[in-house]
């Protein structure tokens, strides 16, 4: 499983409510994990790997030894969030290279099915709802770079020009073949 790359258009596609909770949504949320570890990522949307559903992965834990933090959610709803926020550094596995501040809430409540389609709550605080609310923004197709200060957006323009460059050249090499 690959993870796509920004401007993949993918990435800004709607994403479909799961109404199916088959054998194949585990395997793909299994899949989600291994591509988020084997790039050193805390967290994946079903958009980044081409999977325009309302589905999201996470584990603050960071690997797959602390497999029992792992959290899936399907069509998942933020029921409420923090007045107060905070400011933190993120990366995004579409944006290689890329870090920033994003401000967001500290705590948010959340109702989701879990990968069965049982209803679920969580409430979230610190990392992991920042965490969260990353993945989310992506089943909404808003990116990190939407979210990021003036400044930083200035910042890393030239990288998004690179990546911008690169994604013509695959898409150049795809038609070929
Ligand atoms: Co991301």
């Amino acid at each position: 499983m690959d993870i796509l790359q920004y401007p993949d258009p993918r990435l800004r596609a709607p994403n479909a409510p799961i109404v199916e909770f088959t054998p194949e949504l585990a395997k793909i949320s299994a899949a989600m994990f291994e591509a988020m570890y084997r790039t050193d990522g805390v967290g994946l949307a079903g958009p980044q790997v081409g999977i325009n559903l309302k589905l999201l992965v996470f584990n603050p834990g960071g690997d797959s030894a602390s497999s029992e933090t792992e959290v899936v959610l399907c069509n998942p709803k933020i029921v409420s969030r923090s007045r107060e926020t905070e400011s933190g550094e993120e990366g995004c596995l579409s944006f290689p290279e890329i870090n920033a501040q994003v401000v967001r809430p500290i705590t948010s409540i959340v109702e989701a099915q879990d990968i069965e389609g049982n209803g679920i709550t969580l409430e979230l605080e610190g990392w992991a709802s920042r965490i969260f609310q990353h993945e989310y923004d992506h089943l909404d197709g808003i990116l990190f770079i939407d979210r990021m200060s003036s400044p930083d957006k200035t910042r890393i323009r030239p990288i998004l020009n690179e990546l911008i460059a690169e994604f013509r050249v695959d898409l150049a090499g795809t038609s070929r073949n």
